[in-house]
């Protein structure tokens, strides 16, 4: 008999139910290819949730994730919703609650630059040579963004901002190994990211680290200051091959990360609970300065759906097949206007074409 899924599909904001769209196209393919059936019920979260239910993330949208085996996110926020209360915003009231809620506390977020897209990236060809793979994984549910006490205190003019930087042990090593294990399916190399320098936390991430990687003898685990990395990255990016990190330094590291793949419109993430559950979205937002003109690339959203396969399904064949199909389409010319440079046999297409592309090379 043929295998059932429950997803929840939540498209979002801006170009997130677009990219969706392609994502899906593409889902329909492993379905026919892998007899497979996945049952995709659709929710709201973010400023469609807000307009739609009042609440950026209603209690159906939870129902919804809670029933399901896995979530497959297009992105939120958007100026429209900028006036309300912050806590009431797409993203502090919709996404960050959703991360919590659900115990994702394992970002994965891989930057690569395909080799048909050298030219693409920021950087020369000298630093990138043939490509670049470099897996970001962020500690998605402490740290500086969820740790107490945090808010803001006191009357005007002497109230005080708070925020709190705090890391369990336990917090640590379950992170930890995340890092360790990917490093194994990988060139065994580590970078474990943080300013021991200066911060405590850091301090205690650094030595439960080291004590870690005696589980861990093949991987070859280093440290490097959050500054340093930054720097690292637009140097020599190439050194770089699991890169670990809390949860604010790898907001920031996992943007730079995908500046250097060329465009923000590549890099999918996926978010990980224990177990099985995930949720899968693109790293790159709701780019709302192009939202319904079919012009946004899809890619992101199509290897964050690979990504869903690979975590929640283990469906890794599947996964490789869709991976490879956006590197085929690449390789044909296919390109959305933020990869398109007017090279010769470079085709600009649109958000539908690309995803039409991606599925006839599967
Ligand atoms: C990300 C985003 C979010 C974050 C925002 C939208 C709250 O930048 O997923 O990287 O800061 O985590
Ligand atoms: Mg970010």
């Amino acid at each position: 008999m043929a295998q059932k899924h429950d997803i929840a599909v939540l498209p979002g904001d801006g170009i997130g139910p677009e990219v969706m769209i392609e994502a899906l196209k593409v889902l329909d393919l492993v379905e026919k290819e892998y007899d497979v059936t996945f049952v995709r019920t659709f929710g709201n979260l973010g400023g469609v949730a807000i307009d739609e239910e009042g609440k950026a993330l209603p209690q159906t949208t939870i129902d919804l994730c809670r029933a399901s085996e896995a979530v497959l996110l297009g992105s939120v926020g958007g100026p429209k919703w900028e006036h309300l209360p912050p806590m009431e915003q797409p993203e502090r009231g919709g996404l960050l609650p959703l991360r919590k809620l659900f115990g994702l506390y394992a970002n994965l977020r891989p930057a690569i630059i395909f080799p048909s897209l050298v030219e693409a990236s920021v950087l020369k060809k000298e630093i990138i040579g043939d490509g670049m793979d470099i897996l970001v994984i962020r500690e998605l549910t402490g740290g500086l963004y969820m740790s107490q006490p945090k808010g803001i205190e006191g009357t005007a003019p002497d109230r005080e901002g708070i925020d709190t930087l705090r890391y369990s042990e336990a917090e640590i090593k379950r992170i930890g190994h995340v890092a360790f294990q990917a490093a194994m399916k990988r060139q065994k190399k580590l970078t474990s990211v943080d300013k021991a320098n200066v911060l405590a936390s850091s301090v205690l991430w650094r030595e439960i680290m080291i004590s870690l990687s005696a589980e861990y003898p093949e991987v070859e685990l280093s440290h490097m200051y959050v500054d340093n990395a930054s720097m690292q990255l637009v140097r020599n990016p190439k050194q770089f091959d699991v890169l670990l990190t809390e949860n604010m330094f790898g907001d920031i590291l996992s943007d730079e990360a995908s500046a250097l793949t060329g465009s923000l419109g590549m890099v999918p993430s996926a978010s990980l609970a224990e177990g099985s559950f995930g949720v899968y979205e693109p790293a790159g937002g709701t780019a709302p300065d192009i939202a319904g003109q079919g012009i946004a690339n899809p890619i992101a959203q199509v290897l964050s759906m690979a990504l869903m396969l690979r975590f929640s399904f283990n469906m890794i064949e599947a996964a490789d097949r869709v991976d490879a199909a956006v590197e085929k389409a690449l390789e044909a010319g296919y390109r959305t206007g933020d990869i398109f440079f007017g090279n010769p046999g470079e085709k600009k297409v649109s958000t539908s074409a690309m995803g039409d592309a991606i599925a006839a090379n599967f």
